[in-house]
């Protein structure tokens, strides 16, 4: 059995470099033997539990599209109003029953810290598919597979994080998961929305750099990769003015060629008026390929945890 058998993922912070470069390299494993279905089989007999109580539809899809092409089965809660919780139970108790049914569980939740109250009372393993406004860690993961597909490696990369860094989960998650590869790390954000002290804290102690470029456009002209995310409204402080925030930060084709930004364009997806449509058919913009890069990452997340690797 790996070292990774039986784990909870909860935060990036759970790994070491050596456990995310095995993460990377299995997934990437995943991708060159999906065509030859190699690895078709691993997974069979085992069950996912898909719990979505938010809104989803790449991480839910791409970790049921990814447990069934390892020959594993799902089973699934698409909405919160779908599941007992509307009933009142608690979110304790759903999962100490879930796990009755399941291998693994992925976990959705609004509510910041409840994928480690489910690894706290479940058995099996429980996979974070967001929390809240706190992490994305399975995101991350992909993310970091994209900037090194796109990039070509992850070390010393300069990378620019562009919108709601308050909100955004996928952007703590990132942060974290690029630390041990000593990144520079340039903000982007209206100051409503401003990245959180504990995680610009959490770089310092990684002795990496948060540096606070001049302009949007200073920030497109030096970094290697742009990371774009909307202003997530459903999480807005009251007060926070929405209709003027979304239009804080956009990016589209003639920034990019006024600043003449060379850097990979990522966006954890769904984009709204962040990111001009004018953008999709320019190389760098990986987004698309970055959600399909969730199907590698994830078959390599249920097979180690599942002890399939
Ligand atoms: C993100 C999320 O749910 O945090 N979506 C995703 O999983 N790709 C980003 C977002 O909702 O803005």
């Amino acid at each position: 059995m790996g070292s990774m058998t039986g784990r909870d993922i909860v935060a990036i912070s759970d790994f070491n470099r050596a456990e995310l470069d095995l993460i990377l390299e299995t997934a990437l494993r995943c991708e060159l033997g999906a065509s030859k279905r190699h690895f078709s089989h691993l997974l069979q007999g085992s069950i996912l539990a898909a719990v979505f109580l938010e809104p989803s539809t790449r991480t839910r899809l791409s970790f049921e599209s990814a447990m069934q092409r390892l020959g594993g089965g799902v089973i699934s809660v698409a909405e919160a109003l779908s599941s007992s919780l509307v009933k009142g139970e608690s979110l304790s108790d759903m999962i100490r029953v879930i796990e009755q049914y399941a291998d693994v569980i992925t976990l959705r939740s609004p509510e910041k810290g409840a994928a480690l109250v489910a690894a706290d009372v479940a058995s099996i393993p429980i996979i974070n598919g967001g929390d809240g406004t706190h992490e994305h860690p399975t995101q991350a993961l992909l993310d970091l597979y994209t900037i090194k597909k796109e990039r070509g490696r992850l070390d010393g990369l300069t990378v620019a994080m562009v919108g709601d860094l308050k909100n955004g989960r996928t952007v703590h998650s990132l942060i974290q998961a690029l630390l041990p590869y000593k990144p520079t790390i340039l903000p982007v954000a209206p100051e409503e929305l401003a990245l959180p002290e504990e995680w610009v804290r959490r770089a310092s102690e990684a002795n990496v750099h948060v540096e606070h470029p001049a302009s949007f456009d200073d920030a497109l002209a030096h970094a290697d990769v742009i990371y774009m995310t909307r202003v997530q409204r459903e999480r807005l402080s009251s007060g926070v003015d929405y209709a003027t925030l979304q239009y804080s930060y956009r990016l589209d084709r003639a920034a990019i060629e006024r600043t003449r930004c060379t850097a990979s364009i990522m966006h954890p997806l769904p984009r709204l008026t962040e990111l001009a449509e004018d953008v999709d058919v320019l190389p760098t913009a990986a987004y698309i390929r970055q959600a399909g890069n969730g199907i590698w990452v994830r078959q390599a997340l249920l097979g180690l945890v599942l002890g399939g690797f």
